[in-house]
């Protein structure tokens, strides 16, 4: 059964008639037309549909929108544009850090998340953030190298 639902994503609040189970990407996507999050497993496995809720990595495929509510909701979108990208998105941009890009969502989320608890982390610590999100295409030394120039940029 539908009820409204406030989501309050990047910044907007939005009233949304939806089925209070269907996961959070579903709505992100196909409701508010933000595709920075990816359908990648829908298991919680790979991490291409990781936003920020409240500031913490959380899997949107498999979270019902209705647990998101009162909560701030952060996707790609959220964090820059084209025109002004965030340090994370300029330093993935800079080292070409992708290769088919489908994680890259989930990626730069993630880095955002560690840098904003921890400013400076070295190598390991970067890679435990990193260490659930998968990239099929194995562009992972691209990967590291954007997000080490996102933790220390030039
Ligand atoms: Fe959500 Fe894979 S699509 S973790």
């Amino acid at each position: 059964m539908t009820r409204p639902v406030t989501l309050r994503v990047n910044g907007r609040a939005h009233v949304l008639e939806i089925e209070p189970q269907t996961p959070l990407l579903f709505i992100l996507r196909n409701d508010l037309a933000l595709n920075g999050p990816k359908y990648g497993c829908g298991l919680g496995e790979c991490g291409a549909c990781t936003v920020l809720i409240d500031g913490m990595t959380a899997r949107s495929c498999c979270l019902p929108a209705a647990l998101a509510e009162d909560r701030e909701v952060t996707t790609l979108e959220g964090l820059g544009n084209m025109e002004a990208p965030s340090a994370v998105q300029a330093a993935f941009i800079a080292e070409q850090g992708a290769q088919c890009g489908y994680c890259l969502n989930g990626m730069i989320i993630a880095v955002t998340a560690l840098l904003r608890r921890d400013p400076h982390p070295d190598e390991t610590a970067m890679r435990e953030a990193l260490r659930y999100n998968l990239c099929r295409c194995g562009a992972h030394v691209e990967i590291m190298r954007a997000a080490m120039r996102a933790a220390a940029p030039l």
